[in-house]
């Protein structure tokens, strides 16, 4: 998908729609997020468990080693989505590998009434370790 001028509502949307591919046997937590490049493009991923737990991964680092790996490396904002009605926030892993290839990214999450929270990805993670 090639869209500059996304809204945050079409980015949730790509990440709901990401969210159904969500491979969660385990949990039973489904996950979908949507990564927006400055490219003008948008990197979908979803949470994938294995019978072997520490090998899960969740959606934002598939969201974001994708576009990674297609050589992407400036990132606007991501939209994460879950099947819960609470805000969907990322894990502690997740906000690591967003701050090292995203210092200054938007995170959005939305919750089951509709609400959407935007917030610098500096404000999650503060003292990042870095070297
Ligand atoms: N998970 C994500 O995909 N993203 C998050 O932000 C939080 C957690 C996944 C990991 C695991 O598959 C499931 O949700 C339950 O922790």
């Amino acid at each position: 998908m090639l869209n500059k001028s996304i809204s945050d509502e079409e980015l949730i949307e790509s990440a709901r729609k990401a969210r159904e591919n969500s491979s969660a046997a385990f949990s039973g937590f489904h996950v979908g997020a949507a990564i927006l490049t400055k490219t003008g493009k948008v990197y979908t991923g979803c949470n994938i468990e294995n019978y072997s737990l520490s090998l899960s991964i969740c959606a934002e680092r598939v969201a974001l080693f994708k576009a990674l790996s297609e050589g992407e490396k400036d990132f606007i904002k991501i939209a994460i989505v879950s099947n819960d009605s609470e805000f969907c926030y990322p894990c502690g892993s997740c906000r690591q590998a967003l701050y090292e290839f995203a210092s200054d990214i938007k995170v959005l999450v939305n919750d089951s009434n509709g609400s959407i929270k935007a917030m610098e990805i500096a404000a999650l993670l503060p003292l990042p370790f870095k070297h």
